[in-house]
């Protein structure tokens, strides 16, 4: 090789010595994942005696209430920071009665988890209809002006005041407001609080967007929906809305707020986070939990560094906190790895 020509500025500054072996590469990484940062999404369904396959999030399962506190022991000691419960019924009727009835599936399966693991991690439970009604919206439906068929917001907030106290009397530490109805957070903290639950928390899906990557989760809870949720939820095109919604729940009360899907919003994750003086969850949903682990099942992509790849992407966006369905294999990787 010929000596660099006089006229060449010598190379003064080198950015990649801080990337010529892994202790350097530990040493300089600016975020970390940690199992404490990250909640365990889990199903549980009435009706069955042994835990079922999803047949579109291979390796997810519904769960009776007993495998079900199996899994929060596993979290447990793994060092997982949270679960979050979504409950199955077996019935399900236009208001879901399930839903506020102490002895209905996700209830009875808090209080379980709760006894059994409350003390060493967080019992979150999903606050909202659409696990429960034969409609499958995340409210009750009402007659518009025009005679098409419409999301109550008032009525259902009515419904989510029930569900609060049914879930916080069951035990749930964290209530996981995912409807996205107007003034959600408000109602339910005025309600809990007359009741003297003040201790309860609500995690408000506070920038929650229409997302086809929903779609695995449809079968999971077996929702009945046809047609999507875009009277409701936020359309994807926008990102200016997430802040005022944010603002309203900080406002109202959250106690922690959430942007969901998280992979495709991390400009909105980023954004939560240089703005909420409240901690900013992410939820990397079941699309996005499908579509990675189907690519590596096809060995178009390696799975373990996809999934540790896809997580940290959202820890450095803003989110402190993460729910993910790799909670687990992330943990046992980051143990491998201490
Ligand atoms: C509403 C709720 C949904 C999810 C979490 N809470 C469904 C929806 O909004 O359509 C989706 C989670 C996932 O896809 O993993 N109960």
């Amino acid at each position: 090789m010929s000596a660099p020509s006089a006229e060449v500025d010598p190379i003064l500054v080198r950015p990649r010595r801080l990337r010529v072996s892994v202790p350097m590469r530990r040493l300089v990484a600016e975020h970390r994942l940690h199992p404490a940062d990250l909640v365990l999404p889990a199903f549980v369904r009435e009706g069955i005696d042994a835990p079922v396959e999803i047949s579109s999030m291979p390796g997810v399962q519904q769960h009776t209430v007993d495998s079900l506190v199996e899994l929060a022991r596993e979290c447990v000691a793994a060092g997982i920071g949270g679960i979050m419960l979504f409950g199955v019924p077996e019935h399900k009727d236009a208001r879901g009665s399930g839903a506020d009835d102490p002895e209905g599936i996700l209830n009875v399966a808090t209080r379980a988890v709760v006894d059994a693991v409350g003390d060493s991690l967080v019992v979150m439970t999903d606050l909202c209809l659409d696990e429960f009604t034969d409609h499958g919206h995340c409210g009750v439906l009402a007659q518009g002006p025009d005679g098409s068929v419409v999301v109550d917001n008032d009525a259902t907030l009515e419904r989510y005041a029930d569900m609060a106290l049914a879930q916080a009397r069951a035990g749930s530490h964290v209530l996981g407001m995912s409807g996205m109805m107007d003034g959600q957070v408000g109602f339910v903290r005025g309600v809990l609080d007359r009741e003297g639950l003040t201790s309860v928390s609500i995690l408000a899906y506070s920038a929650k967007y229409t997302s086809a990557l929903y779609g695995p989760f449809r079968e999971a809870v077996q929702s009945s929906l046809t047609g999507d949720r875009a009277t409701y939820q936020q359309d994807p095109a926008n990102a200016t809305e997430s802040v005022r919604e944010l603002e309203l729940d900080i406002a109202e009360g959250a106690d922690i707020v959430m942007v969901k899907p998280a992979g495709p919003h991390l400009d909105v994750i980023a954004a939560a986070a240089a703005m909420s003086p409240v901690p900013v969850a992410a939820y990397q949903i079941s699309g996005e939990y499908s579509q990675l682990v189907a690519a590596a099942e096809r060995g178009w992509i390696e799975r373990e560094r996809s999934v540790m790849e896809s997580v940290m992407h959202i820890r450095r966006a803003g989110a402190g906190i993460v729910l993910t369905y790799f909670a687990l294999e992330v943990a046992d990787v980051l143990r491998r790895d201490l």
